[in-house]
């Protein structure tokens, strides 16, 4: 297809503003879709990846559509959803022309249509701000025409009006589409270079990569080269996806699909790198490729040790569809043997372990989530720390945290309860703005530590539901830091080491000292629990001594079941770590670390 006919979009969207409804609708009035085969989110549907042994999650799909008397092939790129995959919406939108910016008429702008708005301007897009849902009852399509016209600078009669649901306007959208977004530029005779937007593992075929052709063009069966890499692959097939994929002869400058080379792990093949043809590479790749960089780390442990092994293998497999997920093997003196694993964030996190529990059938613990922290020390030398227990004791001179840029929106009566939450939690103020006459965006520099901790639901309560949040990276800052332990009869219990702000220190080790004094049963002899910042102790409680004897229950009398006793005791010792003397049941360490 020449460049001419072809269209490059994206759609953007606050969560359920109803982004995947409008896509559904239109495959379905483009014909991709037959109204027979339709099934509610067919982008959506990971069932039907599984029925087929291929994925067709269709990061891209291409859809014929006819105006005037001209084919143009439009190419709808999916974008992730949430703020941990920043990056990678960051990707898909580069491959784009334009977005459509799609606002729920009867919610109006929220943070992360804001977030990504940003973003697609940062990529240049031509926007098409579009109000969706214009069928509901509590619609408000000319309030939100103008804020959303107010935003972009545009006016409010330019603001389409849409419903997925019905289908109302969404032909006039794709007329729009062509007509507003430009046409892809490149050059058809420079060496190929197109840019990697995502990277699938698919069990039958492996990795299936996805693809925007910038210059030039790339054939079956050629051998490729990753720029980032050097690595070179033969060229399996190469496609576009309308809705299933079909193989073609080779994809041009503009064109959007899938190629396949039999590597059989996302690493490499990675997004935001440069594809080229190995025979004539080109010299220069496609800017904004990063390495994924984790951004918190957790301490992952088996609850029965005898499933490290399992927990292993089921980390090697995650990781071959994952490519920001890194991981090492840790030793736990309260947890035995897991891993610490880096996340580009929470939902990454919470993504992960869900996975890992449900797909590989894993009971896990995992300790509480930490972010990065660069320790420069007196003598200039410089550490990383991802794990609190591995935080330098001696001369400090500078701890350095990640920070993010946070953009929160709340009707405005509730401006003072979120600047509460934020200088609480250390936050800097960046500015303030009216969206319409009640509804306000706030944007704040927060340390990435605070909002890992309990910010969004602290931000939910706060706000009765009302507020949004959507953040992304900033660098990093220095900040007044300090590690805090928690000792047991004078013994440090790792997972619970914590690195917090100077300030918060006291708060922390009272904190997590009570919580260990409800939750440790009592020993033989007294124990104390201290929390500590290096030798200096701040906090302290007491466990009583108390005098164990079950047997003496049963003195004399029936002796199997002394034996049963004594059974049950091992087995419940295979459950008790021992932190110096002290035995604490494992489920004391759970319950301390899970986050209420
Ligand atoms: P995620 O994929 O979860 O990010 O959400 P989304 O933005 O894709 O939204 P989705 O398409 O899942 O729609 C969210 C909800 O809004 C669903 O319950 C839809 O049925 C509903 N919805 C979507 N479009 C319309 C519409 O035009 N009218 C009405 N009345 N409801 C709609």
């Amino acid at each position: 297809t020449p460049p001419e006919q072809i269209r490059n979009f994206c759609i953007i969207a606050h969560i359920d503003h109803g982004k995947s409804t409008l896509a559904d609708r239109m495959l379905q009035i483009t014909g991709v879709v037959q109204p027979r085969q339709m099934r509610a989110q067919y982008l959506d549907r990971m069932d039907i990846e599984r029925e087929r042994g291929i994925t067709i999650k269709s990061q891209a799909v291409r859809m014929p559509w006819q105006v005037l008397d001209e084919t143009v092939a439009l190419n709808m790129i999916d974008t992730p959803g949430h703020v941990d995959f920043t990056y990678e919406v960051s990707r898909s939108l580069a491959a784009c022309e334009g977005a459509v910016l799609l606002v729920d008429a009867a919610q109006g702008i929220e943070a992360q249509t804001l977030a990504n708005l940003y973003l697609a301007m940062e990529n240049d897009l031509t926007i098409i701000p579009v109000l969706n849902k214009i069928d509901l009852p509590s619609a408000q399509p000319e309030k939100y025409a103008e804020e959303l016209a107010g935003l972009i600078g545009c006016e409010p009669s330019d603001v389409l009006k849409v419903s997925g649901k019905t289908g109302e306007g969404v032909e006039e959208l794709l007329d729009e589409i062509v007509t507003q977004l430009p046409a892809p530029e490149g050059d058809p005779d420079a060496p190929a270079r197109a840019m990697i937007f995502d990277s699938v593992y698919d069990t039958y075929r492996g990795v299936v990569t996805y693809v925007r052709v910038v210059d030039g063009n790339l054939t079956p069966r050629e051998k490729i080269a990753m720029m980032s890499t050097k690595a070179t692959h033969e060229l399996l097939e190469i496609g576009v996806i309308s809705p299933e994929p079909i193989p073609s002869e080779g994809l041009g400058v503009g064109e959007v699909g899938y190629l396949i080379t039999g590597v059989k792990d996302v690493r490499q093949s990675k997004v935001g790198d440069t594809v080229t043809a190995a025979s004539a590479p080109a010299t220069r790749a496609i800017g904004g490729y990063k390495d994924p960089k984790p951004m918190v780390f957790s301490g992952l442990y088996p609850i029965d040790g005898s499933d490290y092994p399992d927990l292993r293998d089921a980390l090697d497999k995650l990781k071959l569809n994952d490519a920001s997920l890194v991981y090492e093997p840790e030793t736990s003196a309260a947890l035995g043997f897991g891993f610490r694993v880096g996340f580009l964030g929470l939902l990454h996190l919470e993504i992960c372990r869900e996975r890992l529990e449900r797909e590989f059938a894993l009971d896990l613990i995992a300790t509480q989530p930490n972010v990065v922290y660069d320790v420069t020390m007196d003598d200039g030398s410089e550490i990383v720390v991802t794990n609190p227990s591995e935080f330098p004791y001696g001369k400090v001179a500078e701890v350095r945290e990640p920070v993010v840029k946070a953009t929160i929106l709340v009707p405005s009566e509730f401006i003072g309860a979120v600047m509460e939450l934020c200088q609480g939690k250390r936050g800097q103020m960046g500015g303030m703005d009216y969206l319409s006459e009640d509804r306000v965006e706030l944007r704040y520099t927060l340390p990435l530590a605070e909002i890992v901790f309990d910010f969004f639901d602290q931000l939910k309560s706060r706000t009765r539901g009302y507020a949004s949040l959507d953040y992304q990276d900033a660098g990093d800052q220095a900040a007044d830091l300090v590690k805090v332990d928690i000792l047991l009869q004078g013994e440090g219990v790792d997972a619970f080491s914590a690195i917090v702000h100077k300030d918060k220190a006291y708060a922390y080790g009272t904190m997590m000292a009570g919580k260990l004094k409800e939750l440790i049963p009592r020993q033989q002899f007294e124990v104390p629990i201290q929390a500590a910042i290096g030798s200096r102790v701040i906090a302290r409680e007491t466990i009583r001594a108390i005098r164990k004897d079950v047997l003496a229950k049963c003195y004399g009398g029936d002796i199997s079941r002394k034996r049963k006793l004594i059974e049950k005791q091992k087995e419940g010792k295979k459950r008790m770590k021992n932190i110096g003397s002290v035995e604490v049941p494992q489920e004391a360490f759970i319950a301390a670390l899970s986050s209420d």
